[in-house]
Formats: structure tokens, C-alpha cells, sequence
């Protein structure tokens, strides 16, 4: 079955052609941060300008490299959210009229559910069910317990910044410029991890739950101190990531305990890090679990992982209606299957 997904929920304009939800056809995405670099952050009304400038070409060129014709195409997945309202409508938009025009089914997508299934991208093994996913992006950071293709559930999350956030924002208080998180990255491999030792979120007895913000107010005072203003900004990066790393296998250690799991997935842009590619690949090493981590172009957003999802999930949904509308809230759960 080859699906062709698209993407559209924030910055990114994403096309790609999969084939039984693993093998990757083609996968496009066209990057708009030089027309959000100057503001710091994403705009919402430029990106969904960006968005209808783009997405017929990215269409086009998603089925141009997988060498194939639209009508070569089984069906057509689509985010329909979370995301920012105005972005995920075009890809809605030009989704529901390939579907109409073609007369092909149209699967929609939780963007949160396509990041998990990115990890199985390019991969042969079959579904490890149930396994465990640490899903950490710009907008989220969470565990969750995965049964099935449609049986997932949030076991724990953050209690106020993503885990992309605080890197986000560490990397702007470093006068790094945006995205953030791939340059504090980088500079952090040049540093000393146990330079500075930020404080590590320890949760309440009985939750799954994780914070960031105190590590990213703590970077602050400190860089503000007569300390911070001397020291070695490699170092700063790098003790910052050791502390996220902490708080993050922490979580993980602690959740894969309380089920019975068969494997532990990585996915969201955040598991483009090097550090955390690591930190999950030792520990999965140490305690002997299977360990599911995407290339770095599957982790940050892309339809590639939109198609895997849809198809992994449309053994047990009917295909949507073309009265289908983008949903900026969309909750997690699969509404009654
Ligand atoms: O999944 P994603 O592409 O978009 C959302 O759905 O949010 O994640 C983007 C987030 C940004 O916060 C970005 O700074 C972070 O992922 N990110 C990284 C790295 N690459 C992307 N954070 C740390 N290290 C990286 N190498
Ligand atoms: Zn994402």
C-alpha cells in the first residue's frame, strides 16, 4: 500500500511517498527558518503564507523522487493537529482535494502519533508491542505506553516546558541563534558536561511526570552571575544537555518498569540529539531492551512518519470523510474506533 502523506502543522512543508507504512519512497520537506530567523520564532500567519506558496510543488516533488504518478498512490494521509490552526488547514486543504480528485481514501493523523512511528521507518523488525515511547519535541514531552497501532496512552508528561523548549530557550539565553536546539547541540559537544552541575527535577513519589523550567531559570541566574559572565559557553551547553539527559533516562528508567515492554522507541525532534541518541541506545545496551530511534531527518517533522502512521492505523479506522477539519487541539486518544 503506498500512501502519500503530508505535513503541515507548524513551520515545515513536508511531502513524502511510503510504502506499507516502512519503506521510505521519497521525503521532502522545505525548511521556512530563514523567514523565521529574524523574528526569533515562528510567526503563524507567515508560515501558513509559506505553506500555500509550497505545497503543490512539494507534492509534485514528493512523487517526482519516488518516481510514480499520483494515480500510482493508494490513499493520501494528513496531520490534522495539534499544530498551529493556519498550518495545518492548507495541508488539510490540499489533502481532502487530491482525495476528492483522485477518488482515494483520506487518512487523518495525530502529528504525536506520526513522530512515534517514524522510529520504524526503513526497519524490518515487526511491531514490538507493547513498547514504550519517550516522545520529545518542541511542543511536547511525554512517556507513552503504546498496545497498539490505536491503544496509546500518556503516562507521563511535563509539567510546563517541552524538553525542545528548554532548549530552545537555553540556546537563545547563550545568544545561539534559532532553532535552537541542533546549535546548543553541537556547541555542547565541544564542552565539559559536569562543569556546572544544574539542578535535576526529582518528581514526586508515584508520578511519571518531569519538569524543565527550574534548569532553564537556574541557566539564567547562573549566566547572569559574575561566574556565568566568565564561563566558557561550550561548557554551559554541555552541563545544561547533561542535566536534560539526566531528567529524561531517569523517566524512562522509572517507566519501563511499570509495564510489561517489549521495546523503547525514541522519537520528536528532540531525539535528533546526539547526546540523547546515546544516553537511550547505553541504556537499552545496560538492561538488555530493544532500543527504536529514527535517523535525525525522521526525528525533527516530515510526512514520511505521517503515512507510517496512517498506515499502521488504517487496519483498524475507516478512512475520513472529506468533510475532515483541521484540528489545532486534536486530543491524543483516537476518538471511538
Ligand atoms: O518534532 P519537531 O520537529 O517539532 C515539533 O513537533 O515540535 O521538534 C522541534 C524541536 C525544537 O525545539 C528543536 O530545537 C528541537 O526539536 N531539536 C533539537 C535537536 N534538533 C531539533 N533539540 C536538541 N538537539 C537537537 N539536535
Ligand atoms: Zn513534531
Amino acid at each position: 500500500m503506498i500512501l502519500l502523506g503530508i505535513e503541515s502543522s507548524c513551520d515545515d512543508t513536508a511531502t513524502a511517498v511510503v510504502e506499507d507504512g516502512r519503506r521510505v519512497l521519497s521525503s521532502v520537506s522545505t525548511n521556512q527558518d530563514e523567514f523565521h530567523a529574524k523574528y526569533g520564532g515562528i510567526v503563524p500567519e507567515i508560515a501558513s503564507r509559506q505553506h500555500v506558496a509550497l505545497m503543490s510543488a512539494a507534492v509534485d516533488d514528493a512523487l517526482e523522487r519516488a518516481n510514480l504518478a499520483l494515480r500510482d498512490v493508494h490513499g493520501i494521509a494528513v496531520t490534522r493537529g495539534p499544530g498551529l490552526i493556519g498550518s495545518l488547514v492548507v495541508g488539510v486543504a490540499a489533502a481532502k482535494a487530491l482525495a476528492f480528485a483522485l477518488d482515494k481514501p483520506l487518512f487523518a493523523v495525530n502529528h504525536l502519533h506520526g513522530h512515534i512511528f517514524a522510529a520504524f521507518l526503513d526497519r524490518d523488525e515487526a511491531m514490538p508491542y507493547p513498547f514504550l515511547a519517550l516522545l520529545v519535541s518542541g511542543g511536547h514531552s511525554q512517556l507513552v505506553e503504546v498496545l497498539s497501532a490505536v491503544d496509546m496512552r500518556i503516562i507521563g508528561r511535563t509539567r510546563d516546558d517541552a524538553a525542545g523548549e528548554a532548549y530552545d530557550k537555553t540556546a537563545r539565553l547563550l545568544g545561539l541563534g534559532y532553532p535552537g536546539g541542533p546549535q546548543l547541540d553541537a556547541l555542547a559537544r565541544k564542552g565539559n558536561p559536569k562543569a556546572y552541575a544544574f539542578p535535576r527535577h526529582r518528581p514526586d513519589a508515584g508520578t511519571l511526570d518531569m519538569s524543565f523550567s527550574g534548569l532553564k531559570t537556574s541557566v539564567r541566574y547562573f549566566l547572569e552571575s559574575e561566574a556565568g559572565r566568565n564561563a566558557d559557553p561550550a561548557d554551559v551547553a554541555a552541563s545544561f544537555q547533561a542535566a536534560v539527559l539526566d531528567v529524561l533516562m531517569a523517566r524512562v528508567d522509572a517507566a519501563y518498569r511499570t509495564g510489561d515492554y517489549q521495546a523503547l522507541v525514541l522519537s520528536g525532534g528532540v531525539a535528533a540529539n546526539s547526546g540523547l541518541q546515546h544516553a537511550v541506545r547505553a541504556w537499552g545496551e545496560a538492561n538488555r531492551v530493544p532500543t527504536f530511534i529514527p535517523p535525525p531527518r525522521y526525528c525533527t517533522d516530515n510526512a514520511a512518519m505521517i503515512a507510517a502512521a496512517a498506515y499502521h492505523q488504517q487496519e483498524f479506522v475507516r478512512a475520513d470523510a472529506l468533510t475532515l477539519s483541521a484540528d489545532p487541539n486534536l486530543p491524543f486518544l483516537l476518538a471511538a474506533i
